[in-house]
């Protein structure tokens, strides 16, 4: 008998957890509920956000928010720009979500650890004051050479649709790891060498989706064919700031700081050794030179590949951007800073291309730090929230003919300001915005003026470009192959 009460206790207690989780907090109980079934059945398809957009348009597009329960808890999708707009600037009120908070323990938040990405309040402006120097003095020179390298690359390829994604990852891994660090991966060139490969292996084990759907798997089995290889990584890392630690004390760094040849992190050295600014422990260096090597490598591989797939496929836009390429560059292989801002039709189409396929299609994930009231739900403390980028860039609400591939709507820039979201906004804005278009402009000179860029008749891309589903937080293409054709004018 007594066994039996202590059972029933058990299950009412379980129960009442249970019920707890899933109990709608009383303000958002008008929010419209999102199909959990559909999401789970999305991860399984593996599509892309665009499907995700297409089951959840209705709804978003008539309230601008949603709420859905997933791994435990009620999380709300937001598109409204409003909303966005308070979530964009108030940083106090709507403060990033840390990896170890919502992971605790995890692969990803010890490798990621606190940085400039995943930080908020103080120890965020600590990490954002040591980070800011370096994207104001780019190491240009490392794009240059990488652009000569990658025409010598696809000039080997004879008259055979190269696969650009693979591509743009090869080029874009090169160039972050020379810029950010001075190491170079050399992936393509030698795209099997060991850095690439534990490089990849490590970024394929921290994207798997199964830890993101449930995360207590990650404590019950051990993980431990993947810590040996993000421990390779880390020593990679460790060793290399190691070095160049020391070579501050010998005057190299500040040497290359006047020729403007130092790289993000002799940058950042240099800065933690200014007393007017809190430092960075070594630690705490690694870890955002782990979080550029995320947030500055598929996200510009990816921007670069779907441009060059619109390119293929509007042979008008194609031949318009080359036009101007050839006008303000003359006989210059690749644009300085002057000319990057006269390609105006260029950097049109490069915005017109981050809308249509925005590579962080979800805003890293926030929650409210107080109750807020919006319209007329009221938003309890601690409730999670994501702005879907992809669904705000593709609403019929903030773009007239949303999937039409228009780069003159970005002439007068007559969007609303919250409507085009690629680099994030507010005081979090992506502080590798430069880096990235810099390198997308060199590269698209580089391949247009030599090239001409086609979609082969066969491709999978014919009726529309298959997006894969968001890995490590970004989004992109399946592989792209594109046919290259020398120009000969
Ligand atoms: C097309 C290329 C890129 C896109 C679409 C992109 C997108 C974004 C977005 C949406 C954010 C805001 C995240 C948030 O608010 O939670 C962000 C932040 C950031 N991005 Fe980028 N990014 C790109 C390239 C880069 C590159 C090349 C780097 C570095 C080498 C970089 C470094 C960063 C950093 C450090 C932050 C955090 C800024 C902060 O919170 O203070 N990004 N990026």
């Amino acid at each position: 008998m007594n066994f039996l009460i202590v059972i029933l206790v058990l299950i009412s207690f379980i129960a009442f957890r249970f019920y707890q989780k899933i109990r709608v907090p009383e303000g958002l109980k008008n929010v419209p509920t999102l199909s959990l079934l559909d999401l789970l059945i999305e991860m399984y398809n593996k599509v892309g956000p665009d499907k995700r957009w297409e089951d959840i348009r209705e709804i978003l597009e008539k309230e601008g928010i949603g709420r859905i329960w997933f791994n435990g808890r009620w999380i709300l999708i937001v598109t409204d720009l409003e909303l966005v707009k308070d979530v964009i600037t108030r940083t106090d009120l709507y403060p990033k979500a840390l990896l170890e908070e919502f992971f605790p323990g995890s692969l990803l938040a010890q490798y990621y650890g606190t940085n400039v990405v995943f930080s908020n309040g103080d120890d965020w402006k600590r990490h954002r004051r040591i980070a800011n120097p370096s994207f104001r003095n780019l190491p240009i020179y490392v794009f240059v050479e990488s652009a000569m390298k990658l025409l010598d690359v696809m000039e080997r390829v004879d008259n055979k649709p190269i696969e650009v994604k693979s591509l743009m990852h090869g080029l874009t891994l090169d160039v972050l790891g020379k810029s950010a660090f001075g190491f170079d991966f050399n992936n393509l060139e030698e795209p099997n060498n060991v850095y690439v490969t534990t490089f990849n292996e490590v970024m394929e084990e921290l994207g798997k989706q199964i830890y993101f759907l449930m995360s207590f798997l990650e404590y019950i089995i051990p993980r431990t064919k993947a810590i040996e290889k993000v421990e390779k990584l880390n020593n990679l890392y460790d060793r290399i700031v190691e070095k160049k630690s020391k070579s501050l004390k010998t005057g190299e760094i500040d040497k290359k700081i006047e020729n403007n040849s130092a790289d993000l992190l002799e940058h950042m050295i240099h800065a933690c050794n200014d007393p007017e600014n809190q430092t960075l422990t070594s630690e705490e260096l690694r870890h955002n030179l782990a979080i550029f090597m995320l947030a500055g490598h598929d996200t510009t591989a990816n921007s670069l590949t779907t441009i060059l797939y619109l390119l293929a496929v509007h042979k008008d836009v194609q031949k318009k951007v080359r036009d101007e390429i050839l006008h303000v560059l003359g006989d210059d292989l690749t644009p300085n800073s002057e000319q990057q801002k006269e390609l105006k039709y260029m950097n049109m189409v490069i915005n017109e291309n981050l809308r249509l396929y925005p590579p962080v299609a979800t805003l890293p994930r926030r929650f409210t730090s107080q109750e807020i009231k919006f319209r007329n739900y009221v938003i309890p403390a601690k409730t999670p929230i994501v702005l879907f980028i992809y669904g705000i860039h593709h609403s019929s609400k903030n773009w007239e003919d949303p999937e039409k591939f228009i780069p003159e709507r970005f002439e007068n820039e007559k969007h609303d300001h919250y409507a085009w979201l690629s680099f994030g906004g507010g005081n979090r804005l992506c502080l590798g915005i430069n880096f990235s278009l810099i390198e997308q402009r060199i590269m698209l000179c580089a391949i247009l003026r030599k090239y001409e860029v086609s979609l082969p008749a066969d491709s999978i891309h014919k009726d529309k470009l298959k997006l894969a589903p968001e890995c490590s937080g970004t989004m992109g293409p399946h592989p792209v192959p594109l046919i290259f054709k020398r120009r000969t004018e």
